[in-house]
């Protein structure tokens, strides 16, 4: 998730520009650039690190012109560095690009180009579109982004200019969100409308598959076949914070709004076409060196260190190698059992967390081999790994982490997938069913997502119980812990999570009148043992939420309420699963005034011990 912009008018560009990707910095902010034309050559002008550092660059000299593009990043493919920033341009200089996305199939189109001489200079997957517009262009611009087009797989957001046809900016969109700001004698293009917002309200929200040819007095949008598009005036009336929020009232529900996406690109060019598989390209590891891995140590913190926990289950399960999970303040003192038959797999969505990177040192420093999971590419973790599994949830900004851990959840169970398959332990039969399922994970947190009517009323009703209890069985358990914390550190209600199995041994003693349990049943190879569980806290006359698959009429007989999940396979249900919960704690907080993106006493990024 990057954010772009484009000028075209009567003013200098360059200070809409700068503007506008301060406004976008919420959408990634690891490098930035800007590209203006001023009557002669492209002005290309980029730096790593936050924004700053592009106004610095220019301050005293700013580009100059009327007509420019300009990028915030947050990397996916190359690290944070001047190289990889954006805009990308061809060996010419004279054709420039910007892009929100990720392109597929650019490692294959790069070595097509470069066998055609083209030289490249970064590491990015952009600049291949930069390339492709070169080796295409014959005079006509939309013919040749339309080709291009053509040519590309993937999500993106992208914004063509050329020096050959200077009065025209050339933007389109797939799956990444594109916006034209309607001016009077000047047009503006963004990521999000908070960049334009101070300059127009009138917008058109480009579509997928649609392409706008912008001038500084028209906006022409066809599909990519070149067909007329009539487009509606949208009418912005949100102020500009909330225009960040893309109109949610907080960064944590947009978060949790944008799970279908995340999900959907932290598997892209990631699952074989034909279902036969995982394709780790980051990886690329063999029979035998999974063959010499003994034993797997996953090491994290927090939230991260529950998706840790499903992890295990995972792994255990479809690869069949013995998994210890572990808090990472706990794991660099305890002199832990591991050495260079250990893979050391350390979880973090900001890639900083200071206990996690000392872990991290410390199982190296015993010979482990260690891999990342991390969120942010060129984060201290994942300098440190040997190799590194990006989770594609784009930046997170509540503190409270959502899309990060359900998007660490599909990266453990690729993981397992991919393990299994090198170690023979799954049945083609079954990988097929998994990244079937997978495949179809986004649709169906998507429909999750459309009716949380039920589930705010939950949160209103019980919202003011200082205790709450989460009980589960395998993977339930491992999700009901992270529904504890998400209750827990933003509406900040006592909330436990239990082995449901484990509650008779003590915890029961708690479950008094009126106390509301959340009871987790999505695993059909336990759900008699956890109907049985229910009763118990029943018998002592909970009031009992249970969360269950669609279509699960007996729960019913046994609960006060029933959250119902669509029906998935056993390991993709704790995706699904953790959604309703994410919801019950968000609307808790809300019912109680808390500050939900910011609550107290946390920090986005521990980075301290
Ligand atoms: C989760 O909502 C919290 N923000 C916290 O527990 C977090 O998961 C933990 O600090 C680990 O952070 P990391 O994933 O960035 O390493």
């Amino acid at each position: 998730m990057c954010g772009i912009v484009g000028y075209l008018g009567p003013n200098q560009a360059t200070p809409f520009l700068i503007e506008g990707l301060k406004k976008l910095e919420y959408r990634g902010y690891d490098s930035a650039g800007i590209a203006v034309f001023d009557g002669n050559v492209i002005r290309v002008e980029k730096s790593v690190g936050r924004l700053n550092a592009l106004e610095q660059l220019v301050e005293n000299d700013p580009p100059k012109g009327h007509v420019g593009i300009g990028h915030t990043r947050w990397a996916t493919h190359g690290r944070p560095s001047d190289a990889n920033s954006h805009p990308h341009t061809d060996c010419s200089g004279d054709f420039v690009v910007v892009h929100n996305g990720i392109i597929e199939n650019y490692l294959h189109l790069k070595e097509q180009l470069i066998a055609k001489g083209h030289v490249f200079t970064s590491e990015t997957d952009t600049e291949v579109v930069a390339h492709l517009v070169e080796e295409y262009y014959q005079g006509n611009f939309e013919e040749t982004v339309k080709k291009v087009l053509a040519a590309i797989e993937g999500s993106y957001a992208l914004v063509f200019f050329t020096k050959h046809e200077p009065d025209k900016i050339i933007c389109t969109k797939q799956d990444n969100p594109l916006v034209i700001g309607l001016g009077d004698g000047e047009n503006f293009i963004a990521s999000d409308i908070p960049a334009i917002i101070n300059h127009t309200r009138k917008t058109y929200i480009l579509s997928d598959g649609e392409m706008a040819v912008v001038t500084k007095d028209s906006v022409w949008v066809t599909n990519r076949q070149g067909v007329p598009v009539s487009k509606k005036v949208f009418e912005v009336n949100w102020d500009a914070e909330a225009a960040e929020k893309g109109g949610y009232e907080h960064f944590m529900i947009k978060e949790i709004y944008e799970q279908p996406k995340a999900i959907r690109e932290t598997t892209l060019g990631r699952l074989a076409k034909d279902d036969s598989g995982i394709i780790f390209d980051e990886l690329k590891w063999t029979k035998d060196d999974v063959a010499a891995i003994k034993k797997i140590a996953i090491v994290a913190c927090g939230t991260a260190y529950h998706a840790g926990i499903v992890g295990k289950y995972y792994i255990e399960q479809l690869a069949r190698i013995p998994v210890e999970v572990e808090v990472a303040s706990e794991f660099r003192y305890r002199s832990p059992l591991v050495d260079e038959k250990t893979l050391a797999v350390f979880i973090s969505q900001s890639g900083e967390t200071l206990d996690t990177i000392a872990a991290l040192k410390e199982a190296k420093k015993l010979g482990a081999r260690t891999l990342a999971i991390t969120n942010v590419v060129g984060s201290s973790i994942s300098r440190e790994a040997d190799q590194v599994i990006y989770t594609w949830a784009g930046p997170e900004i509540a503190v409270a982490s959502t899309k990060a851990y359900t998007t660490q959840l599909i990266g453990v169970l690729m993981l397992a997938i991919y393990l299994a398959s090198l170690r023979g332990t799954l049945a083609p039969e079954r990988t097929a069913q998994l990244i079937q399922g997978l495949k179809q994970l986004p649709a169906q947190a998507h429909e999750l997502l459309e009716d949380v009517e039920p589930i705010k009323t939950f949160a209103q009703q019980y919202g003011f119980n200082e205790d709450v209890f989460f009980i589960g069985r395998s993977l339930d358990y491992a999700v009901a812990l992270e529904g504890a914390l998400k209750l827990k550190e933003i509406s900040y209600i006592h909330a436990e999570a239990y082995a449901a199995g484990e509650l008779k041994h003590g915890t029961l003693a708690l479950i008094i009148e009126g106390v509301p349990v959340i009871a987790l049943a999505t695993q059909r190879d336990v759900y008699e043992k956890m109907l049985s569980n229910i009763k118990e806290v029943k018998a002592r006359d909970a009031v009992v939420i249970g969360l269950a698959m669609q279509g699960d009429e007996e729960i019913k007989k046994y609960v006060d309420h029933t959250i119902f999940i669509p029906a998935a396979e056993k390991y993709l249900a704790p995706i699904l699963a953790v959604i309703p919960l994410q919801l019950l704690a968000y609307y808790a907080a809300v019912t109680r005034g808390a500050d939900v993106d910011k609550p107290r006493n946390l920090a986005k990024s521990v980075t301290v011990e």
